[in-house]
């Protein structure tokens, strides 16, 4: 079968930071978009935190910056103080959520099992879950990795998933925010294992059509080399996207 083309996405992960003094990034990130004389292959994300997903997504207005979330609970509604649900975030203008990052699964103790059920929220209301995996230093050091992104895949995918309303983002916890990255080799065996699985549980069209993306340390200086590897359809970046600057010299990897 044709493998069905892949339109890379670079999601930026605020994380628990900016106010609405950020959306100044947001629209000279939009400035250097249109300037640009090529435009970016990619599209172009920003996730900011739940408070200002609405007054990003104003921001953004008329630029191709688009807004998610960046974590949500697996219910529409309901008794959870504090929480809130994929809809509310839909409702504030997000068009994706980000589930499973590794901060929650260690901060928040999140299993592969409320993954699921979270991404199946985020489908239930139309949005894309953007899904994350990856391996701790001492799996990685123990020759676990493959295993483990496996398994997270495996158990972290709803029935609902499909190509259209899916991304997984391989970020190895030991290569977020240190600075430090895999080898190349490494991503592309880390990247074609997701690829295979990812045909086993969907289907050849679908598990060919789902975006994986890299994280952990994506920066202007690797990103055209990292983005360049086989089955790497993007990135998800923290630190780097909280500027316009180093996020553009990310997206750049995407114009030529
Ligand atoms: P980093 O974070 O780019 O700052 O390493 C990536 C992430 O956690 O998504």
């Amino acid at each position: 079968m044709a493998r069905r083309a892949r339109r890379p996405l670079v999601a930026g992960n605020w994380k628990m930071n900016g106010t609405r003094s950020s959306a100044r990034e947001v629209k000279a990130l939009g400035r250097l978009v249109a300037k640009s004389q090529t435009k970016p292959s990619c599209e172009i994300m920003i996730c900011p935190p739940a408070t200002l997903v609405h007054h990003i997504r104003d921001a953004a207005r008329g630029t191709p910056v688009r807004v998610g979330g960046q974590d949500c609970h697996f219910a529409q509604g309901g008794a959870h103080t504090g929480d809130i649900s994929a809809d509310m975030l839909k409702d504030a203008g997000a068009r994706a959520v980000i589930v499973g990052h590794s901060e929650r699964r260690s901060d928040h103790d999140e299993s592969d099992a409320v993954v699921c059920a979270k991404a199946e929220a985020v489908h239930a209301c139309g949005l894309t879950a953007i899904v994350c995996v990856g391996e701790t230093e001492t799996q990685r050091d123990d020759g676990a990795t493959l295993r483990i992104v496996g398994a997270q895949l495996k158990g972290s995918l709803p029935a609902s998933a499909t190509a259209k309303n899916t991304v997984i983002a391989y970020e190895p916890v030991w290569a977020i925010g240190t600075g430090r990255t895999p080898t190349n080799e490494d991503v592309a065996k880390v990247h074609q294992h997701l690829r295979r699985r990812l045909v086993a549980l969907l289907g050849e069209a679908e598990g060919e059509g789902t975006r994986v993306l890299y994280g952990g340390s994506v920066k202007p200086g690797n990103a055209v080399e990292l983005m360049g590897i086989d089955n790497v359809d993007g990135a998800l970046v923290g630190g780097a996207s909280l500027t316009a600057k180093d996020f553009f010299g990310i997206i750049a990897a995407y114009i030529r």
